[in-house]
């Protein structure tokens, strides 16, 4: 989670833990009165998990009790920071945020927010007027524990049958947005509204559409990370780091790596009669920065070692293939580069660096 600053009513400053891809969907938390952002942390975290931009925000301060002033003035907040967000999130809110919420997002909630989640809302004329609940033009989903089943049930029904695009739940004896174990229950809860009401979106590819939508797709297909090495005529090293390696056969002994016509190196790789493939672990991650990189020298403090073809082979690496040259075969903007393996030297108890989605990851044993 990152912090970040937004400006509330009258520029005051208002704090928040943003975690998660911009990208993904949002939800915006916010949590009761005398409730610090804290509150809402295992969510936050749950959440971002589970593919959700969050944004867990502080409200203005932390005081346990609000006058109607109080309230109005946390209202213009959250409508302010709203505007501030770059997509419309669902909010959700705990207690008596969920007066601000509410409040803010009578008028013309559809257009700040795509939903409304009101965790344990307690339901009273002076807080959230009878007519506030019909004014909600926006999917909302009120949650409801022990604390308001017990005290506040008939005014709270009245409140969730006025929605226009409302659903209810009733978790039994669950305080749901202040007891950890109950963080369980209102997650299951949350993410069976956000999947339906605000569904990550599927992205669609078709011949003509953008290269950039049809690298989102091919993204989807977890690798490893290598970096592909050879001499050039002068003997000296050149490479770049490739994720499109694949294995091609045992019998011959073969593989492949994808090349871009326009790389710089993509000459050398073309000339060379024999390359190697250094398959990455997680801690050469700096490496595969420095081999993606223009204008770096990429071999200068890097511990190398010729093999025996003479290519250049990285230290550390959780396996190095010794390729000599099998076939090229041009294949659109890129090349693609058979190599017949004379020698592989691996390391089995490494973890490898690997690639999803744009970005690097490690194993995660469950
Ligand atoms: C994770 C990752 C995987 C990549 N895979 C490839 C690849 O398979 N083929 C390729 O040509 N470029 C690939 N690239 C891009 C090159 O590494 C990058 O364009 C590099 O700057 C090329 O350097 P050069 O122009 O000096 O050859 C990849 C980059 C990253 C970060």
């Amino acid at each position: 989670m990152t912090i970040i600053d937004y400006k509330g009513f009258g520029g005051v400053r208002l704090s928040a833990d943003a975690g998660g891809d911009e990208n993904d969907p949002a939800v915006l938390l916010l949590p009761d009165a005398g409730q610090g952002r804290s509150a809402w942390r295992a969510v936050a975290d749950a959440l971002v998990l589970s593919g959700r931009r969050v944004v867990n925000l502080d409200l203005r301060d932390d005081s346990e009790d609000w006058g109607a002033e109080d309230i109005a003035t946390r209202v213009e907040d959250l409508r302010a920071v709203l505007a501030q967000l770059g997509s419309r999130p669902v909010v959700v809110a705990a207690r008596r945020g969920g007066w601000i919420a509410a409040n803010a997002l009578a008028p013309d909630g559809a257009q700040l927010a795509a939903g409304l989640v009101l965790v344990d809302m307690p339901v009273n004329e002076a807080s959230v007027a009878a007519d506030t609940a019909a004014r909600l033009a926006l999917p909302t989903l009120i949650l409801r524990g022990g604390f308001t089943a017990a005290e506040c049930t008939p005014a709270s029904d009245a409140f969730s049958a006025a929605l226009p695009i409302g659903e209810s739940v009733d978790i039994e004896e669950a305080d749901l947005a202040l007891a950890a174990d109950r963080t369980e229950a209102l997650l299951g809860q949350l993410l069976d509204f956000l999947e339906r009401r605000q569904p990550r979106e599927a992205m669609e590819f078709r011949a003509g559409s953008d290269p950039r939508t049809l690298r989102d797709a091919m993204g989807c297909f977890a690798t490893g990370i290598t970096i592909v090495t050879a001499l050039d005529e002068q003997g000296v090293p050149a490479g770049l780091t490739a994720n499109s390696f694949t294995s091609v056969s045992l019998d011959p002994p073969l593989l492949l790596v994808c090349v871009a016509n326009t790389s710089g190196t993509a000459p050398v790789l073309r000339g060379a009669r024999h390359f190697g493939v250094n398959v990455l672990q997680i801690g050469q991650q700096p490496a595969s920065n420095r081999f993606a990189a223009k204008g770096e020298d990429r071999f200068a403090n890097l511990p190398w070692a010729s093999g025996e073809t003479g290519v250049p082979l990285l230290d550390g690496s959780l396996v190095s293939f010794e390729c000599e040259r099998e076939s090229l075969h041009e294949a659109g903007d890129h090349f693609i580069l058979v190599g017949r393996v004379v020698r592989a030297q691996f390391e089995p108890h490494r973890d490898p660096l690997l690639y999803f989605r744009g970005k690097y990851r490690r194993l995660h044993f469950a």
